[in-house]
């Protein structure tokens, strides 16, 4: 037969089971509530890195007249144009009605900087990234851009004139933060 101290050391080690497991469901019910809460946090927050590609600034002011960068918004490739008198003249001397995708250039510009072309370098046909940013690429049959992968020609607007593309090259959203800063997104 247990003594009385043997009983009271059973009681207390049945206790401290019970106790032992009550806090190692709720440790465990805890766990579990966090780890369900979380990545309905985290979906609804955008990472660090999603909220600094969301809008990318370019400095505008070492682009000459004529010249053209690339550069990149959320991982897509954007040009910047820096358009001549004659490439404005020349678009804007196109009927709509000639475009598959009829749009003036005031329309694909910022009043008052219609010089400034900036549209995502991505091709509407299949996504490959045009030429004429570059100095000396070749900038197609209508002196704006060229994709070589199925050969679709854009005018000095970004325009699609010739070729299998469907539509212009987009313009992304983008606001002049000053005369030589650029917002993009
Ligand atoms: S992806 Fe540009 S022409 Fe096909």
């Amino acid at each position: 037969m247990a003594s009385e101290s043997e009983h009271s050391a059973v009681v207390e080690d049945g206790v401290r089971r019970r106790d032992f497991i009550n806090i190692a469901a709720v440790s465990f019910a805890g766990v579990g509530a966090v780890a369900v809460v979380l990545p309905l946090v985290n979906q609804m927050n955008p990472s660090a890195d999603v909220l600094a590609l969301s809008s990318t600034e370019i400095d505008i002011s070492a682009i000459g007249t004529g010249q053209a960068i690339k550069t990149s918004w959320r991982k897509q490739p954007v040009f910047v144009r820096n358009l001549t008198a004659d490439e404005i003249k020349a678009a804007k001397a196109v009927p709509l009605g000639e475009l598959r995708d009829p749009q003036t250039i005031d329309e694909r510009t910022k009043p008052g900087k219609e010089n400034w072309l900036i549209t995502l370098g991505v091709c509407t046909h299949l996504g490959c990234v045009p030429l004429g940013a570059a100095e000396g690429e070749n900038r197609g049959d209508f002196g704006g851009y060229f994709c070589p992968c199925h050969g679709s020609h854009y005018d000095t607007a970004a325009r699609i004139r010739k070729g299998p593309a469907p539509t212009n090259l987009v313009v992304p959203p983008y606001e002049f933060t000053s005369d030589t800063v650029v917002t993009i997104g």
